[in-house]
């Protein structure tokens, strides 16, 4: 099966390379910049400003070729991609959880941005801690992570695939 996806706008960041640029929105806290949604799809808008948080699920464009086994920013050790957040990935879909800040028109102003300049917006959806926060216990990898919270650009268009 084949589908066919066409981006709804664009988000527009300060960041004009992987390199440096937060690894999550919860390091990316002042990072503050726009979501042009294209006028067709402005009146899904409606409702949308009474939520703190905004869901965006964007195409990571300037991603590397996908690869299966991956070195995650925060770790040393190859790991499967789909235990991981890395762009490079079949389908480089990124989810990132923001604040809203405004809405003027077709135009979000968010804060948290941790996707380059010009990334293709997928989809917007309401933040909603009742169906989004979920305690757990376990966090695999993660647990043992360090080092810093902002990309290199090992997953960059470009970059040599990593040894697994
Ligand atoms: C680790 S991913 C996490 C993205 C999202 N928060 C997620 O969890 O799916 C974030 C990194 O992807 C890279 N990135 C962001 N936007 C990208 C894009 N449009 N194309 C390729 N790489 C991108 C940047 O290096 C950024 O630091």
């Amino acid at each position: 099966m084949k589908l066919e996806l066409a981006p709804i706008g664009f988000i527009h960041s300060p960041h004009e390379q992987a390199e440096g640029t937060p690894i999550q929105p919860r390091y990316a806290e002042t990072v503050d910049g726009t979501v042009e949604v294209f006028p067709a799809f402005a009146p899904g808008l409606r409702d949308l400003a009474g939520f703190d948080r905004i869901w965006l699920l964007f195409w990571c464009h300037r991603a590397c070729p996908a690869r299966l086994e991956v070195i995650p920013y925060l770790d040393t050790q190859p790991r499967g991609v789909f235990a991981t957040r890395a762009p490079s990935r079949p389908n480089p879909i990124g989810l990132s959880c923001v604040r809203l800040l405004a809405i003027e028109g077709p135009i979000l102003r968010v804060a948290g941005l941790d996707m380059l300049d010009g990334t293709p917006l997928m989809d917007i959806k309401p933040y909603v801690p009742d169906w989004d926060v979920f305690p757990a216990d376990r966090v695999g990898w993660y647990a043992q992570a360090g080092g810093p919270r902002l990309a290199d650009g090992r997953f960059a268009q470009g970059t040599e695939p990593q040894p697994p």
